[in-house]
């Protein structure tokens, strides 16, 4: 087992029979509550260790959907009924919906209790269940309803990863190579070995992919500036899904990424900030691992609501985290509608063609 520190929870990798019974008892929890939905009820809860299974448990129903104030509610509930006290623990046994909701549930519940996250899915352990962001959806709007607020710790165990869907396999798998190329050349050399990753290769891929975002987010908890870096790929990638939404074939958010890292990788080259070699490796490494989907990318016109609506813009107009290199990234880059339109018809390209250089 090998622990990584941060200021947002410091994360054990490694398998949960190596002491994660130890690392609960640690805490000395008056009462313990398992939040998880069905999928990782099912799933995972057997592998957890037999003192788990004499805890209550709040099964919720699996899906983005349920990530609502009703579904914190009946966390809620759960936590009353067993007469959860200021000194317990709720342990969020389950991917990105659940422990971001598990963790607002705990930071609300009496005014904050302790949390702890046992990430299942690959977004989980590579992205969500690290840096402390709670929250649930809101009236349409993703996470808008949230507080900033850290979990005891973290453990990872990549086991879990066995009964996960091939397709929640891609989301994570974005998400890491998101962080080797803002913010890791050495995880960057692991990616770019071996693909798809051995069985036994996952403990240290996740654990590089870790210190990216604890350094990240360890230098700036609250999102004021290098935070921002987290956003490669999301903003294009975000206007994506959220047009395809309504759509025959909507965009998973890891489909949607890689095209966003795509798209933004091309306009970081066009604006002269990333050198030709490492663009080509960027669009090589993307294309191997995670086969963008050959859709038809949608008119500058039709993603610019997507576009001016991002969280991330900055006096009206869009501010894009752009890598320099492999492992380095800018934040707060403004770009022009020309260079958005640019970088669409270069991907758009790139999507129908291969690998051709935009200007080829
Ligand atoms: N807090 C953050 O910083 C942060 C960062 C990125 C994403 N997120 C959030 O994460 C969420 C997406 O996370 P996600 O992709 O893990 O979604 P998810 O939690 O909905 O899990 C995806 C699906 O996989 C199932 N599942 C999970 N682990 C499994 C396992 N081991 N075996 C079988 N099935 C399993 C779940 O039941 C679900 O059906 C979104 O709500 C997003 O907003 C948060």
């Amino acid at each position: 087992m090998k622990t990584i520190p941060s200021r947002t929870g410091a994360i054990h990798i490694g398998d949960i029979a190596d002491g994660l019974d130890r690392q609960l008892d640690a805490l000395r929890p008056s009462g313990v509550l398992l939040l998880a939905d069905e999928n990782t009820a099912r799933h995972c809860l057997p592998r957890l260790g037999p003192a788990f299974h004499d805890f209550p448990i709040c099964v919720l129903p699996p899906g983005e959907a349920h990530k609502t104030l009703d579904s914190c509610q009946r966390v809620w509930g759960a936590m009353v009924a067993h007469r959860l006290d200021r000194e317990s623990v709720l342990v969020n046994l389950g991917g990105g919906m659940i422990t971001d909701l598990g963790g607002f549930a705990a930071a609300c519940y009496q005014r904050g209790i302790r949390f702890v996250h046992i990430p299942t899915s690959l977004l989980g352990m590579a992205d969500a269940a690290i840096g402390g962001k709670t929250g649930v959806d809101f009236m349409g709007f993703k996470n808008y309803i949230g507080a900033f607020r850290a979990p005891e710790w973290i453990w990872i165990d990549p086991g879990f990863l066995r009964t996960l869907p091939e397709a929640e396999m891609r989301n994570g798998l974005a998400e890491c190579v998101k962080h080797a190329i803002i913010g890791s050349a050495a995880l960057w050399q692991r990616l770019a070995v071996e693909c798809p990753v051995p069985d036994g290769q996952w403990t240290d891929l996740l654990a590089d992919n870790a210190q990216v975002k604890c350094r990240i987010v360890d230098e700036d908890p609250e999102e004021q500036g290098l935070r921002k870096a987290l956003n490669f790929g999301h903003t294009i990638g975000h206007a994506l899904e959220s047009h395809f939404l309504d759509k025959p074939r909507p965009l998973s958010h890891g489909e949607a990424v890689a095209l966003g890292m795509l798209a933004e990788s091309c306009m970081a080259h066009q604006k002269g900030l990333l050198g030709e070699d490492d663009f080509s490796v960027i669009t090589e490494i993307i294309d191997w691992w995670l086969t963008p989907v050959r859709t038809v990318i949608p008119t500058f016109a039709a993603l610019e609501p997507w576009l001016l609506g991002d969280k991330k813009k900055r006096a009206g107009r869009v501010g894009f985290s752009l890598p320099d290199r492999i492992g380095h990234c800018l934040t707060a880059i403004p770009a022009t509608d020309d260079e958005i339109k640019q970088a669409l018809a270069w991907l758009n390209h790139h999507l129908a063609h291969g690998p051709d250089r935009p200007g080829s």
